[in-house]
């Protein structure tokens, strides 16, 4: 795997993933399409120009000739698919950029690795395919069955890059990983946005009664459970990866407020999410089987994370102050009582 394509690399986890990967001394060359929606920023690839082996172009994954151009000039050997819609309440507000960069996107991607001879692609897939889980983990082997939008359309490009190993004998291998939190995540997820809150001394909108339960795995443990899918997973194969801790949504906003020395005050139970998955809970341990382990427990994670945010104002202020606002309005007006 010395030459890569990674789509949606100026996101979250991509562009961690991006400088994990560029660590590596055999790696030849590392291309980043990334749509540079609202979620991509290319603040989080800042510096890695300075590489020769990395190149960067803007673009749409559900684009063909997009696609198809960039691969004509830069042939690769696999492509590691980051790019997506991904956050659930925007899927509720308005599914349907979901289903074109989560669905269609995915289908583009899976021909142009038939049409231009790519050896593998690795569809980054998320827990939330199995849906509310309240008892037990899911293994690989589970049924999905997505309850959002968003989760509903990552099913459909999993499912959709599986049945192209099945029927035209792609190299093809999925995760499904569990909440990821750390460096450069977009302030619109819970962990960042308590965070940012909490730094502003805002309410923290939880939702429900906050006993919705999620594993919280550090960005570098995800992204190093990618790469080594990457080199070492089997054709065909799905590998769920996960911390195995259950948090819920009250303890994880108690943990930043405690960090920030910030007030329990600011603790807000507002109106829930619709359809809001009670828990997610997977097994990794076919994952383990190929030699991963997490290096940081919750308490480690979200401490490492917290402090990140603390670091890097410059970075989350100005998205905070941006397309956000009018995003956060729409979401949490009501919810908050808060006037525009
Ligand atoms: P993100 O929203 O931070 O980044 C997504 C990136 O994809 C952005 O840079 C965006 O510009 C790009 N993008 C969107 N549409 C595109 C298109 N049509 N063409 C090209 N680029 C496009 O997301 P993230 O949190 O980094 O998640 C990355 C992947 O990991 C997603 O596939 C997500 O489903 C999956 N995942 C995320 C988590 C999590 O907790 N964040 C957990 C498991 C799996
Ligand atoms: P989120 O980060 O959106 O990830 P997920 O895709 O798992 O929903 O949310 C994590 C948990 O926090 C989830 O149970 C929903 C909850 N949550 C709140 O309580 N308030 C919020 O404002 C947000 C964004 C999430």
């Amino acid at each position: 795997m010395k030459r890569l394509l990674v789509t949606g690399g100026a996101g979250f986890i991509g562009s961690n993933w991006v400088r994990l990967a560029l660590q590596r001394p055999d790696l030849e060359r590392l291309v980043v399409l990334d749509k540079l929606t609202y979620a991509g920023n290319l603040a989080n690839l800042a510096g890695l120009d300075a590489d020769p082996r990395f190149r960067f172009v803007q673009g749409d994954i559900a684009d063909t000739e997009t696609v198809g151009r960039l691969l004509e000039h830069e042939p690769v050997d696999a492509i590691v698919n980051f790019a997506a819609e991904s956050h659930v309440d925007r899927s509720v507000l308005d599914p349907s950029a979901f289903l074109r960069t989560n669905v269609h996107g995915v289908y583009v991607l899976l021909e142009a690795c038939r049409a231009y001879g790519v050896g593998r692609f690795l569809q980054v897939s998320t827990d939330e395919v199995y849906g509310a889980v309240l008892v037990g983990r899911s293994t690989e082997r589970d049924p999905l069955a997505p309850r959002s939008p968003y989760s509903a359309a990552k099913a459909a490009g999993d499912l959709l890059a599986l049945s192209y190993h099945a029927t035209y004998g792609l190299d093809v291998v999925v995760t499904r990983g569990a909440n990821t939190i750390g460096p450069y995540q977009y302030p619109e997820k819970a962990t960042p946005l308590f965070i940012t809150n909490a730094i502003d001394g805002e309410p923290l909108p939880i939702y429900g009664d906050g006993k919705a339960i999620r594993d919280y795995l550090y960005v570098d443990d995800h992204c190093r459970a990618i790469a080594l899918v990457l080199d070492a997973g089997q054709p065909g194969e799905v590998y769920n990866v996960g911390n195995d801790e259950e948090i819920d949504t009250l303890t994880l906003a108690e943990a930043i407020l405690a960090l920030l020395d910030r007030p329990r005050s600011l603790i807000r139970l507002v109106e829930d999410r619709p359809g809001h998955d009670r828990r997610y809970a997977v097994d990794s341990t076919k994952l383990r089987a190929l030699g991963w382990r997490p290096e940081r427990d919750f308490e480690s994670t979200i401490a490492a994370t917290v402090e990140w945010y603390r670091q890097n104002e410059a970075w989350w202020r100005p998205i905070r102050n941006g397309e956000f606002r009018e995003f956060y309005q729409r979401l949490y007006g009501k919810r908050l009582g808060i006037s525009e």
